[in-house]
C-alpha cells in the first residue's frame, strides 16, 4: 500500500525481456520490474507506454515469481496495438496491482471447474499456477477452454503439462476445427456436459468474452451450482484503477476496487453486468 508521500499514480518501469507470439492477435510479454513486484492472483495491474498510453491487464504469470511476469495481451485497440509492436528493451511503466483476485483459500479441499475462452485464459494461467503449488489440498481441478479455431488456442503447451499433473483435467474446444482437430467442436459451453463433477464439493470460475460468461455462468446454474460458488472476472473500462474517478461502475460496485473477481451472487442484480 502506497504511504502518504507516494504519488499512487506514479508508475514503476518494467523491462520488456521476451515476446511470445501466443496466435494471431494475442502475445505473451515476459517483463522484468526494476523492483520486487509481488500480485495475488485475479489483482490486475495499468499498464504505460510513454506518449501513447494506459491500459488494464491480468498479469498471466505465477504470484510465486517476483523478479519477473508475464502479461498476456490481445490486440483489441490503439494501445494493444502499439504494445504488440513492442521489441525486447522497451521499457514501460506498471501501476498497481489493484483489485480484489481469487480467494484462493476458499478453494481448499474443492472440485474445482474452471470455464474459460479466448484470452480470458491469461488471470486463468497465474490461478492455475497457484493451483498446481497448492494440488494436494485439492480435490481436483477441471480446466475447459474454447477459442475460435485451433490457430487461436493459446498456452499450447500449458494443456499438455497439466493433463500430466495428477488431479488436474483438461477439455479444449474450436468454433471451427481444421483437418488435424481432435477434440471437441463447438462453444466453450459444450464443454460442461462432458465435466463430472461432486456439486457438494465444487466451485466454478468462468473467465472469457462477456458473452461467454453469461451462457458459461447460467450453464453452471443449470448445473446446480450456488450463486455464491461461481467466481467471475469481470473486465469494465477503467482509468484510475483505484476507486476515484468512477468510469468502472457497474451498480453499486467500483469494478477496479471491488472487483474485478466477484461471486455470481454479489453481481447479479447490478446492471450491465455482462
Ligand atoms: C481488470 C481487467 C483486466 C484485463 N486483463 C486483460 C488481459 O490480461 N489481457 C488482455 O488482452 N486484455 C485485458 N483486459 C482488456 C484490456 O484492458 C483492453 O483490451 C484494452 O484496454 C484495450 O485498449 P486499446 O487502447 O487497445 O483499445 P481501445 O482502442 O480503447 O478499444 C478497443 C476495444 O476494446 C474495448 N475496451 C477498451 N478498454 C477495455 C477494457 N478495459 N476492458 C474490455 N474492453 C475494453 C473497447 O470497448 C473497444 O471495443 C483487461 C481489462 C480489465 C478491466
Ligand atoms: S477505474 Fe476509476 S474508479 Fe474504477
Amino acid at each position: 500500500m502506497a504511504t502518504r508521500s507516494e504519488n499512487i499514480y506514479k508508475p514503476f518501469k518494467v523491462t520488456l525481456e521476451k515476446v511470445i507470439e501466443e496466435s494471431p492477435l494475442i502475445k505473451t510479454f515476459v517483463f522484468v520490474p526494476e523492483r520486487e513486484f509481488r500480485f495475488k492472483t485475479g489483482e490486475f495491474i495499468e499498464l504505460t507506454l510513454d506518449g501513447i498510453g494506459e491500459a488494464p491487464f491480468t498479469p498471466s504469470s505465477s504470484p510465486l515469481v517476483t523478479d519477473r511476469f508475464d502479461v498476456t495481451i490481445m490486440k483489441a485497440g490503439y494501445v494493444t496495438e502499439k504494445m504488440h509492436n513492442l521489441e525486447p528493451g522497451a521499457v514501460l511503466g506498471v501501476r498497481g496491482p489493484f483489485g480484489r483476485g481469487y480467494p484462493i483459500e476458499d478453494f481448499v479441499d474443492k472440485e474445482i471447474l474452471i470455464l474459460s475462452g479466448g484470452c480470458g485464459l491469461a488471470p486463468i494461467r497465474s490461478l492455475l499456477y497457484m493451483l498446481i503449488d497448492m494440488k494436494d489440498k485439492l480435490r481436483k481441478v477441471v480446466l475447459c477452454y474454447g477459442s475460435k479455431t485451433p490457430e487461436d488456442c493459446i498456452y499450447k503447451p500449458l494443456f499438455s503439462e497439466l493433463n500430466k499433473i495428477n488431479k488436474f483435467q483438461t477439455l479444449r474446444t474450436v468454433d471451427l476445427a481444421d483437418q488435424y482437430w481432435e477434440e471437441h467442436v463447438g462453444v466453450a459451453t459444450v464443454l460442461l456436459d462432458h465435466v463430472e463433477v461432486d456439486l457438494a464439493k465444487a466451485v466454478g470460475v468462468v473467465c472469457g468474452p462477456p458473452v461467454m460468461m453469461k451462457y458459461g455462468t447460467l450453464k453452471l446454474l443449470e448445473m446446480g451450482f450456488p450463486e455464491n460458488l461461481i467466481y467471475l472476472s469481470m473486465e469494465k473500462n477503467m482509468s484510475c484503477g483505484l476507486g476515484k474517478c468512477g468510469r468502472c461502475m457497474m451498480g453499486s460496485y467500483f469494478v477496479c476496487r471491488d472487483g474485478p473477481v466477484f461471486t455470481y451472487d454479489e453481481v447479479k442484480g447490478q446492471p450491465n453486468i455482462w
